[in-house]
């Protein structure tokens, strides 16, 4: 699937090897330093599950998401945006992409809703972004979360 073209020279894609490594950096800086989260290891280097996608501003990745094949959904995860571009809808833009992207792929037709773990704070985030809680939630350790889902 093609790069978009966002406003002000953003630009949304499949992350290369080089871009995927500078999105871990990324979160890694946003989910300890910023948030101070004490989160354990990432293990996601098994591409036929996952897929990452960038943001990109003035050759810098500015914004990552994962796509997770979980067999029984679909997952969104390790959403983030650089503080420094928060609030200006890129968060949303980055979600919307990775919902088209899941519609447009057929790897993905049996689903017919995505799903995400949203932490308690960024409930609005996601509900303006379409997705909707049951009631469902669930914690990771210090980190308390609603099971989201958002139709296709
Ligand atoms: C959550 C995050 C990805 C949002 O990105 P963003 O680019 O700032 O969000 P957007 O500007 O696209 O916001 C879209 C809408 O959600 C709202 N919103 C965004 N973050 C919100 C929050 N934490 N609480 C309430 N509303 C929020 C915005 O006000 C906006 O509303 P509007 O459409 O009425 O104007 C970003 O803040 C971030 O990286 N946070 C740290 C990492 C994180 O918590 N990731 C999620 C893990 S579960």
């Amino acid at each position: 699937m093609p790069g978009i073209q966002i406003d002000n020279d953003f630009n949304i894609h499949i992350a290369s090897e080089e871009e995927y490594t500078e999105a871990k950096a990324l979160r890694a800086h946003v989910f300890r330093e910023v948030l101070k989260l004490n989160l354990s290891e990432e293990h996601d280097m098994d591409t036929a599950y996952t897929c990452n996608i960038v943001m990109i501003h003035a050759n810098q990745v500015v914004g990552n998401l994962r796509i997770y094949d979980g067999y029984e959904s679909i997952l969104l995860g390790r959403i983030v945006v650089d503080p420094i571009f928060g609030g200006r809808g890129l968060g949303k833009k980055l979600v919307d992409y990775a919902v088209d992207y899941i519609k447009n792929n057929g790897k993905y037709k049996c689903f017919n809703h995505v799903n995400l773990w949203s932490r308690f704070e960024t409930k609005v985030f996601y509900e303006k972004c379409g997705f909707y809680n049951k009631g469902e939630t669930k914690d990771f350790g210090e980190i308390s979360t609603l099971w989201m889902y958002r139709d296709l």
